[in-house]
């Protein structure tokens, strides 16, 4: 089964509570998300090989390291993932970005899927799925399903807010992906919203509703 890794960082809980807050507004909302999604980098990475090297420092030669040649993918979920993104290659910057967007049926809740465009070595990299929110699982268990039937297999999530559904319908579905997430909230509401959670991730990044 996936592990779940919570990334319980101070600065990450601290700047997670205003952008649960409903009186961020748009700009802060978009920033704070921004931020979290780098900070969130730090755990995700953690496993990352690495290799020695020698570098010749301005005194004598040291034994270093450097990770060793892994080429990432970062596959946002449309739209809200894309609030995500840049916060990630802060500190991935040669990482490719593959797009796979899907919205969620207001009445079914399923996901529906409109477009799909991959870097063309996706199968050569370690692929990060990202999107804010993990509600039914419907949404991350496609965009996975997408890479899946491509024949990607090395896989991780990456999400700010969680429901405990979400979270069972990924390991369950997927129980080779581990999931990061910024916290695991209670439940979800008669709608499919998380709560508490911080309402609808994409209106809330681009100002809709
Ligand atoms: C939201 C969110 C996830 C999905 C989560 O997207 O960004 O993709 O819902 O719900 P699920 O786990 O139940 O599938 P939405 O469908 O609202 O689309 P948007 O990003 O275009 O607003
Ligand atoms: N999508 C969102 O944007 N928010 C939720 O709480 C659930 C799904």
């Amino acid at each position: 089964m996936g592990k779940v890794h919570i990334c319980d960082h101070p600065l990450i809980q601290h700047k997670l509570t205003y952008i649960r807050d409903e009186n961020t507004t748009t700009k802060d909302f978009r920033a704070l998300v921004d931020e979290v999604a780098t900070l969130m980098v730090y755990e995700i990475t953690r496993d990352l090989p690495l290799e020695h090297v020698q570098v010749k420092t301005p005194v004598t030669t040291a034994d270093c390291q450097v990770i060793s040649g892994r080429m990432l993918g970062l596959i946002p979920i449309l739209r809200a993932g894309l609030g995500m993104v840049d916060g990630v290659l802060k500190l991935m910057p040669a990482a490719k970005v593959g797009h796979v967007g899907l919205y969620r049926d207001p009445d079914t809740l399923q996901p529906v899927e409109y477009y799909v465009k991959l870097p063309t070595d996706v199968l050569e990299r370690d692929l990060l799925v990202i999107d804010p929110m993990l509600a039914t699982g419907g949404s991350a268990n496609a965009a996975i399903e997408v890479l899946k039937r491509r024949g990607c297999t090395r896989i991780k999530l990456m999400c700010l807010i969680a429901a405990p559904e979400g979270v069972a319908s990924v390991q369950k579905e997927h129980p080779d992906v581990d999931i990061y997430v910024a916290a695991v909230d209670d439940h979800l509401n008669d709608h499919g919203y998380i709560v508490p959670g911080l309402g609808d991730a994409g209106d809330r990044l681009y100002g809709t509703d």
